[in-house]
C-alpha cells in the first residue's frame, strides 16, 4: 500500500496562478470588508453585492491555470496516496489532475439552494445572479462556507489527517479556524513540512520542517526529494 500523504493547502498555492490571497498586503481582505461580502448577514443585507463579489472571483478562477505547485502534487501520486485538503474555493487542484481533493470552504464553480443545502449545482458560465433558482424554487447562493457558518467537511478532514504518514501545509496563514487546527490531528511522530514564503506562526508542532519558499519552487523541490527517497 502506498504511504498516505496529506496536503493542507491555502490561497498561497494558487498565488502563482494569479489568484489573490486574502491576508497578504495586496490580499482580498485589504480591498473588501469580510462583513460586506462573506457572511450570512451580508447575504441577507445585499445579495447582489455578495453575488457580484463571487462572480468576480469565479471569472478570475476560470481564467487561471494550475501552476508548478499544483502539478508537483500530481506527480507525488506515483508514489503516495495523496489526499489534498484545501481551503481554496478554486478548482486548480482538480484541473491539474489531483484525484482526491476535499474542499473545506466550498467551491466557486458551484451554487447551492438556500432552502435545501443538499441541492448543489455546477454553475454554467461565469455568473450566478439574482433570480437563479434551485429546483425547489428558491434563490441560489454561492457554494461557499462563509464566516460564522459551520464547516461541514471538517470531520472528514480530521479522519484523513489522523491517518497521515506525511503531512504538508502549503500557502496558508493558518489564521482561520477550525481549518487551521487540522495539523493538531496528525500523528505526532510523522514528518511534517510547511511551505510558505511568509512567517507562519506554528507552535509546538513536532517533526516540522519549514521551507521558506513560494509554493512553485518549494513544492517542486520537496516532491523531487520525496519521490527519490527510499522510504
Ligand atoms: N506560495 C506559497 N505561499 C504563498 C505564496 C506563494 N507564492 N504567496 C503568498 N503565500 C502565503 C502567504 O505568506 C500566507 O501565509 O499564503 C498565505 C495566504 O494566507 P491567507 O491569505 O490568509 O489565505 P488562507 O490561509 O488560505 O486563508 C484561509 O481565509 O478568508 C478566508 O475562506 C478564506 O479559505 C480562506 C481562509
Amino acid at each position: 500500500m502506498k504511504p498516505k500523504l496529506v496536503v493542507f493547502t491555502g490561497a498561497g498555492i494558487s498565488a502563482e496562478s494569479g489568484i489573490k490571497t486574502f491576508r497578504d498586503s495586496d490580499g482580498l481582505w485589504e480591498e473588501f470588508n469580510i462583513n460586506d461580502v462573506a457572511t450570512p448577514q451580508a447575504w441577507n443585507k445585499n445579495k447582489a453585492l455578495v453575488l457580484d463579489f463571487y462572480n468576480k472571483r469565479r471569472k478570475q478562477v476560470l481564467e487561471a491555470k494550475p501552476n508548478n505547485a499544483h502539478q508537483a502534487l500530481v506527480t507525488l501520486e506515483k508514489k503516495y496516496d495523496v489526499h489534498i485538503i484545501t481551503q481554496n474555493i478554486d478548482d486548480l487542484h482538480e484541473r491539474a489532475g489531483s484525484k482526491k481533493v476535499l474542499h473545506l470552504h466550498g467551491e466557486i464553480i458551484k451554487s447551492r439552494s438556500t432552502t435545501d443545502s443538499s441541492l448543489i449545482y455546477p454553475i454554467k458560465g461565469m455568473e450566478l445572479n439574482i433570480g437563479d433558482r434551485c429546483t425547489r424554487g428558491s434563490q441560489l447562493r454561492p457554494h461557499i462556507v462563509w464566516f460564522g457558518e459551520q464547516v461541514p467537511e471538517m470531520e472528514n478532514a480530521y479522519l484523513i489527517a489522523e491517518k497521515a504518514d506525511i503531512f504538508m501545509v502549503v500557502g496558508t496563514s493558518l489564521a482561520v479556524y477550525p481549518a487551521a487546527g487540522l495539523i493538531d490531528y496528525t500523528p505526532r511522530g510523522i514528518p511534517k513540512y510547511l511551505i510558505d514564503p511568509g512567517d507562519v506562526k506554528v507552535n509546538g508542532i513536532t517533526n516540522l520542517t519549514i521551507i521558506k519558499e513560494k509554493a512553485g519552487i518549494g513544492l517542486s523541490m520537496l516532491a523531487e526529494k520525496l519521490l527519490a527517497s527510499t522510504t
